[in-house]
């Protein structure tokens, strides 16, 4: 049995999250942690709201409340819609919680003993009316880039480019509108990421297992050469800058900026998750403490690979102590709507709560990770959505279950029949089965989602052509044993469809165990061999038919929704 530490990237706390962000961490980190824990390997799954920075801040202003408030509010908010996705978090914590402030205040007080920090005068655009330096996204103006006039301090929107505040064009604050701003100086303290170019290049090079995307993002920006970076800014809401509980002197007003803190809330979540649960947390965190033989995988969205695989890194390797670092990185492209973004302030695409509102959660979750955005961006749409559904869940795994299970009880009454042995159509059957359970297994080791339920919809496949040709209703009228044979045979196939597809759509599987009264936490443990599941049941077990398991979506859904998230 392994320990397998995993972690999703953690949703920034303004507002639910889309479709989009669902699928580029939270879902797949999900689908690998179900797989896992089914493998019967120990499984820590940690996930947590990012809270920190201007977003925060300026969400929280825009909705009128605190910003304590703010975040206590969504923090729930979220913590429930992911409930209700069923993402099996061990643990969702807070950014904005104790450990991580602990742990936050900790890294900079080592770096800065190793040598790593030191402060820098630094320019930054302040606010004459609003009497405050405005970092980040509290500046706005125009892209010294491409021209685009709404561009961000931190970021174009348009052309995608990391920007620094003062390098905007006539730049005005986000809070007030106002453009009576100047450049004034400011203390800050800088991680000297420098200095940490060969201990990052090795490390790197001591992965040779990381995916092309995530390898070539890393290696970029080590070619680039590694800066220097601030790690404060001129904020309230944050981690402060302080050591032992003393600010420190010039920081009174400054907070660590969110991207230095976020990363290490993994750590502070397993510790919250640990005083919640009266566990250790170093077991999984510090080599010293047992955590060497943990496996640790995060997943995250593209535009957090360098975050993750330098910047991260510079904070842990630089602090010389030994904590764990990720093993296995998996990065996902976009998922757009209809090949745009998605956007709250547009009304364009599909939120975690409202989907759930309009279907239950196996539908997206199928759909989401079937087509995930790994080789490349991929575009959700409501028709690709509804096809999708209706032909992989309603057609092939919902009809299969629901036309034997009635079928049986029809010809046979509520009982697994007994009579008839397996011939050459069930070994055949098992022999495709283990042929491709194996490779539906090693692409989910592998966190190859899209290949995986490719191979598992192949085995949902599998077994209607199975019934296809031994067409028990035809059979029974000449030879009723081998009509019992192949109904036992395909009962066994629910409980083994079951199993197989928990990972990926867990509360329909648990239907389906349900159907046999099966304890889902015990039938789901992940089949060993076709035969072996096939022979689970061998007469008299009873069971009872399920309500249809998916309802096709009709054309006038796909219409009205279509209207209602403003698909193109
Ligand atoms: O990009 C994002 O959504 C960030 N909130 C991810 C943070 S991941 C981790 F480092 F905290
Ligand atoms: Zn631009």
């Amino acid at each position: 049995m392994a320990r397998i530490l995993i972690t999703s990237a953690l949703p920034y706390i303004n507002g639910i999250k889309h479709l989009g962000n669902l699928v580029g961490s939270m879902l797949p980190a999900d689908v690998y942690a179900r797989f896992q824990r089914q493998r019967g390997h120990e499984v820590l799954f940690i996930c947590a709201t990012d809270e920190h920075g201007t977003p925060a801040e300026l969400a929280a202003r825009a909705a009128g409340q605190t910003v304590r408030d703010y975040c206590r509010e969504q923090y729930e908010i979220q913590a429930r819609a992911g409930e209700a996705f069923g993402l099996s978090f061990d643990h969702f914590g807070r950014s904005s919680n104790a450990p991580n402030h602990r742990l936050t205040q900790h890294f900079a007080k080592v770096l800065e003993d190793k040598g790593l920090i030191e402060e820098r005068t630094d320019r930054q655009i302040y606010s004459i009316d609003d009497q405050r330096f405005l970092p980040d996204r509290y500046v706005e103006g125009t892209c010294p880039h491409c021209g685009y006039e709404k561009a961000r301090g931190d970021q174009c929107d348009n052309c995608g480019r990391l920007l620094d505040p003062i390098e905007l064009k006539d730049p005005y604050s986000a809070i007030s509108g106002s453009k009576h701003v100047e450049v004034r100086e400011t203390r800050h303290l800088y991680l000297l990421q420098s200095k940490l170019q060969d201990t990052i290049a090795q490390w790197v090079e001591s992965k040779p297992q990381w995916p092309a995307l995530t390898k070539s993002i890393a290696k970029k920006w080590l070619k680039e050469g590694l800066r220097d970076r601030s790690i404060t800014r001129d904020l309230q809401w944050g981690v402060p800058v302080a050591y032992q509980g003393e600010k420190r002197p010039g920081f009174e007003n400054k907070v660590f900026y969110v991207w230095f803190d976020a990363p290490i809330e993994y750590i502070g979540a397993t510790e919250e998750w640990a005083v919640a649960n009266n566990e250790d947390w170093e077991r999984w965190w510090r080599t010293d403490k047992g955590a060497g033989d943990v496996k640790y995988v995060q997943v995250m969205g593209k535009d957090n690979v360098a975050f993750h695989t330098v910047s991260f890194p510079c904070t842990i390797l630089g602090s010389e102590e030994p904590w764990k670092t990720v093993d296995a990185l998996k990065s996902l492209n976009w998922l757009t709507w209809y090949g745009g973004k998605f956007s709250t302030s547009e009304n364009r695409g599909i939120f975690m709560d409202q989907a759930l509102e309009l279907l239950p959660a196996d539908y997206w979750r199928w759909h989401l990770m079937a087509n995930a955005p790994e080789s490349d961006d991929a575009s959700f749409t409501l028709e690709h959505f509804a096809g999708v559904v209706n032909k992989d869940l309603a057609d092939v795994l919902g009809n299969f279950v629901n036309r034997i299970t009635r079928f049986c009880k029809a010809r046979f009454g509520e009982e697994v029949p007994g009579e008839g042995a397996y011939g050459d159509a069930e070994a055949q059957l098992i022999a495709e089965l283990d042929k491709r359970m194996a490779v539906y297994a090693g692409c989910l080791e592998e966190m190859e989602f899209r290949k995986a339920f490719a191979e598992l919809r192949a085995i949902w496949v599998a077994g209607n052509e199975y019934l296809q040709i031994a067409a028990p209703w035809t059979v029974i009228k000449e030879d009723r044993e081998r009509a019992a044979a192949s109904v036992r045979c395909a009962l066994n196939l629910i409980v083994l469809f079951a199993a197989l597809s928990r990972p990926v759509i867990p509360f329909t599987a648990d239907k389906m165990f349900v159907v046999f009264d099966l304890d889902p936490e015990d039938a789901a443990r992940w089949p060993q061999s076709a035969e072996a599941a096939l022979s689970r049941f061998n007469g008299g077990e009873g069971f009872s038919p399920p309500d249809v398991l998916f309802q096709k979506i009709e054309d006038e859904q796909v219409a009205q929704w279509r209207e209602r998230f403003g698909a193109a």
